[in-house]
């Protein structure tokens, strides 16, 4: 059974550290319990809503229904293949714990997403991504509930539509399935992406010119550790904004006045600009609205000093969209999930 709470603070259960208060809360250690409190939450007709580590979320006001809490554990290996292992892990599974079981395993593929916060079962909502790799490229499938029906089903990768910090979970799939379960498909033969310039100089700066799995991963841990604050010190929900895109033409108009902004370019001929950059050049680092700032080491975070409400949240994130606008005429699209 399920243990259920009623009028419950959620400050605990996002890493912004936001107060609201839902209706009711269930944590859900099992595939069954999540179905029960699923199926609970529809035949009372509560809204649902599921959280993980709450590390990708702003929660704006207090929440009306059932907010069920995805606590199943287990971690397995489903076959050892001569090219590649696959391994199914729970989706209540801490994601960065994860990632470093399955390296002890000797299972890689997923270093550069270590000390990401959150669970397993968040990681395909968003696409989670860094230093060159996204969650994309070693999901074999996802198992999940459908809430109307309360049966399994499994979602390929093809079938989660994977994109830059988007899936179908953010979308069609969003108010539909409970994810239970990711499974991944890591190749044994695969080389380590060092590519990205800030990996690839935080490796040389420890003299390692052979790196191997583990040294990526305390490679990525230590730049995370350097610009990223960390949810349990100061509250955030990592980039609060995702990267925009922009033509090539606009890309090279903005370049004329802003010979120093950053843009990668994109199969396809588009830009993608770093908001970072586009936030800290509008002078934003450091700069508090409430009790909500912008992170002083990087402009794409926003942090809760102590008390910020979602309104502060909510004001500081709007006052940097008009800015951003106003100034390259460019729209920032909020990164977590706002309920
Ligand atoms: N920049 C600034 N000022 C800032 C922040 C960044 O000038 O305050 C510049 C940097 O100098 C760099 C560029 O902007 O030239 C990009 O910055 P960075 O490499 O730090 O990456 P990012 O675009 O800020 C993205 C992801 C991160 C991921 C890193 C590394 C998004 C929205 N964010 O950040 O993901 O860890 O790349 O791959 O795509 C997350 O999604 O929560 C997250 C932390």
């Amino acid at each position: 059974m399920s243990h259920f709470e009623e009028n419950v603070s959620l400050k605990a259960f996002n890493t912004l550290g936001i107060e609201a208060r839902a209706r009711m809360l269930a944590h859900c250690g099992t595939a069954d319990e999540i179905a029960a409190a699923a199926e609970l939450a529809r035949s009372k007709g509560l809204p649902l809503l599921v959280l993980g580590g709450g590390s990708n979320l702003l929660l704006t006001r207090d929440f009306p229904g059932l907010v069920l809490r995805v606590e199943n554990r287990g971690v397995t290996l489903l076959e050892d293949a001569p090219e590649a292992f696959l391994v199914r892990a729970a989706a209540g599974e801490n994601w960065h714990a994860f990632v470093l079981h399955a390296l002890k395993q000797g299972w890689t593929g997923l270093e550069n997403l270590s000390l990401i916060p959150g669970t397993v079962g968040a990681a395909p909502i968003q696409n989670i991504g860094a230093y060159g790799v996204e969650l994309d490229s070693v999901c074999d499938c996802v198992d999940a509930l459908e809430i109307s029906t309360g049966r399994r089903v499994t979602l390929d990768r093809k079938a989660c539509r994977f994109a830059y910090r988007d899936s179908v979970f953010k979308h069609e799939a969003r108010d539909r399935h409970v994810i239970l379960s990711v499974t991944f498909r890591l190749p044994k033969q695969a080389p380590l992406h060092t590519g990205y310039a800030e990996l690839r100089d935080a490796l040389a700066a420890r003299g390692i010119d052979q790196p191997n799995a583990n040294d990526v991963s305390d490679a990525v841990i230590a730049i995370r550790r350097a610009k990223l604050p960390d949810p349990a010190v100061l509250g955030n929900a990592g980039s609060f904004f995702k990267n925009p895109l922009v033509s090539a033409e606009k890309f090279a108009a903005l370049k004329v006045f802003h010979p120093r902004m950053v843009g990668y370019p994109q199969p396809g001929g588009a830009v993608k600009l770093a908001a970072g950059w586009l936030i800290d050049n509008a002078g934003w680092k450091g700069r508090a609205l409430g009790g909500a700032a912008v992170y002083e080491r990087q402009a794409l975070v926003i942090v809760n000093r102590g008390a910020a409400t979602a309104d502060d949240v909510v004001a500081l994130a709007r006052a940097i969209q008009a800015d951003i606008r106003g100034r390259f005429g460019v729209e920032l699209e909020p990164e977590p999930v706002w309920v």
